[in-house]
């Protein structure tokens, strides 16, 4: 994993919200708010939380009386999730790095990570702070994207920026959101973190966005795809998103788009 692919900072975190979250991550934290509430948790901690869809999809549903600690290891996605959320006197937000968790041992009853552990860049280590945390009988659920030919638009925006820039293409979507979805590394990954049992469901879900422009706006500006291009060429930005905005339209259409994304959610207990 590059320096760059773990950094929502600058431009990103507004971008990322508004235009990522419903493209693709609104769609998963229904399902992963329902995972965690049903364990009725007494206390619970989002790590990699981001700017806050699944925080916004789990406050509604957790107990009166449940602790809630969110956490992400960019302060920017943080600060954008707390301004949307307003209020709530369950909730903490803290700057962790889910790899040195600052918190006691057994503290939590399930620790949950949408869509954050391709960014770990050790998982067992990850997955071992996670169960470091959690109080015996905790559970673990997190997700992961499945390989990019599965997950439409970021397979094709991939594919257009690289002909931009032929030489060196920025290849962060493949490499890191979409580069961990061999379910048997993650089970293997999750045993040697101490994890016994462990559930993998596969969800397909439909993307939609109300052009290409939008759709490729959210790849190439409101991801770390954006740091690779501005790296290559500090102008060349509406270039790249030019070009992705025409290959999704050719692909999808004039007008509203839509195509197929797919994750591994996986729960996990010691
Ligand atoms: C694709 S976003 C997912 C955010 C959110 N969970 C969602 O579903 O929209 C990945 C997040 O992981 C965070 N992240 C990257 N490395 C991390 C680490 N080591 N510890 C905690 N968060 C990390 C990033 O700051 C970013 O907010």
């Amino acid at each position: 994993m590059a320096e760059s692919d773990k950094l929502f900072a600058g431009s990103i975190p507004k971008f990322y919200d508004t235009l990522m979250v419903p493209l693709i991550f609104e769609a998963y934290a229904a399902g992963m708010a329902e995972l965690v509430a049903a364990c009725a948790p007494g206390a619970v901690l989002e790590t990699a939380a981001g700017s806050g869809v699944v925080t916004r999809a789990l406050a509604p549903i957790l107990g009166a009386g449940a602790r809630y600690v969110v956490t992400d290891l960019n302060q920017a996605m943080l600060d954008h999730a707390a301004a949307r959320q307003g209020f709530d006197s369950r909730i903490e937000w803290r700057q962790a790095d889910a790899l040195a968790l600052p918190f006691e041992d057994a503290s939590f009853d399930v620790v949950c990570c949408q869509f954050g552990a391709m960014f770990f860049p050790d998982r067992v280590a990850g997955y071992a702070e996670a169960r470091r945390v959690l109080r015996p009988g905790g559970r673990f659920v997190f997700s992961v994207w499945d390989r990019i030919e599965e997950n439409a638009f970021a397979d094709e925006v991939t594919q257009a920026v690289a002909a931009v820039f032929a030489r060196d293409p920025p290849r962060f979507l493949a490499r890191t959101p979409h580069g961990y979805h061999d379910v048997a590394l993650i089970r293997e990954e999750l045993g040697r973190a101490g994890f016994a049992e462990i559930e993998i469901e596969t969800r397909a879900e439909v993307s939609r966005a109300p052009s290409a422009r939008d759709a490729a706006s959210a790849y190439c500006q409101g991801t770390p795809l954006r740091n690779e291009i501005e790296a290559r060429n500090a102008a060349g930005l509406e270039e790249a998103t030019m070009a992705a905005t025409g290959a999704l339209a050719r692909r999808f259409g004039s007008g509203p788009i839509e195509g197929r994304i797919r994750a591994h959610v996986i729960a996990a207990t010691p």
